[in-house]
């Protein structure tokens, strides 16, 4: 994984067209996850190139892609590509508002994920999750991309901060006082003897919210 970081393999993938930031079997367990859960609307945070945002689309009927400042062109290819229901909000994900404009956005009773890959500082992740994660539903997930950045933290590229600055400290703040959601990362449909969860970049994000 870390070389692989270094090498920027993380960044030479595509979905419809655009860029898409992550590893080929995070994407990969999200479809497979995604097909389990069957959600109605997802939300995700940190648009970039749209490749997430196209990806999503293919799992549900309504995405929420959530951007500080959506990139020239990004918008109209993800209206393009996707042929759902899209409802961009251009807005710092981390605030109050933003939660609430996405929250106006969801028919009630929709089934709705989570999905976070903006900020990746603790603060901004708490402070995401803090807001964004009541609209989960029971049985559904918040996922948190890139809690494995103290990994990373080392390498060349990586940055010294991320030994203490990094999503999973947010998650773990996060899970001490919400007890409505536990760590649980889906099993795969398919298995050998071997584990492969360490091929990830958010290997132990996944929070489920409880069934009630
Ligand atoms: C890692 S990229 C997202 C990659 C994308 N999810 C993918 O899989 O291809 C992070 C994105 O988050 C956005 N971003 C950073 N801070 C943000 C904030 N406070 N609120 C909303 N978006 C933010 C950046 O502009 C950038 O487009």
């Amino acid at each position: 994984m870390v070389l692989g970081w270094n090498l920027g393999h993380w960044s030479t993938f595509s979905w419809k067209g655009r860029q898409l930031l992550q590893f080929p079997d995070d994407v990969l367990r999200l479809g497979e996850a995604l097909w389990r859960l069957r959600p109605d609307v997802i939300v995700e945070t940190g648009v970039y190139d749209g490749g997430s945002t196209l990806f999503f689309a293919g799992w549900c009927r309504h995405v929420i892609p959530i951007e500080r400042q959506f990139r020239p062109g990004v918008r109209e290819a993800i209206f393009q590509g996707a042929d759902i229901l899209v409802t961009p909000i251009e807005a710092d994900s981390s605030a109050p508002e933003t939660a609430s404009l996405a929250e106006s956005l969801i028919r009630p009773g929709s089934r709705v994920c989570v999905f976070l890959d903006s900020d990746h500082s603790a603060r901004h992740v708490r402070a995401e999750l803090e807001n964004l994660s009541p609209l989960v539903s029971p049985g559904c997930y918040v996922i948190v991309a890139d809690s494995n950045l103290p990994e990373l933290a080392n390498a060349p590229k990586g940055e010294r901060a991320w030994r203490s600055d990094h999503p999973g400290r947010a998650v773990d703040e996060f899970l001490a006082g919400h007890p409505e959601f536990l760590r649980e990362r889906p099993t795969p449909l398919f298995s050998t003897e071997f584990d492969f969860t360490g091929l990830s970049y958010f290997p132990m994000t996944w929070l489920k919210r409880r069934e009630r």
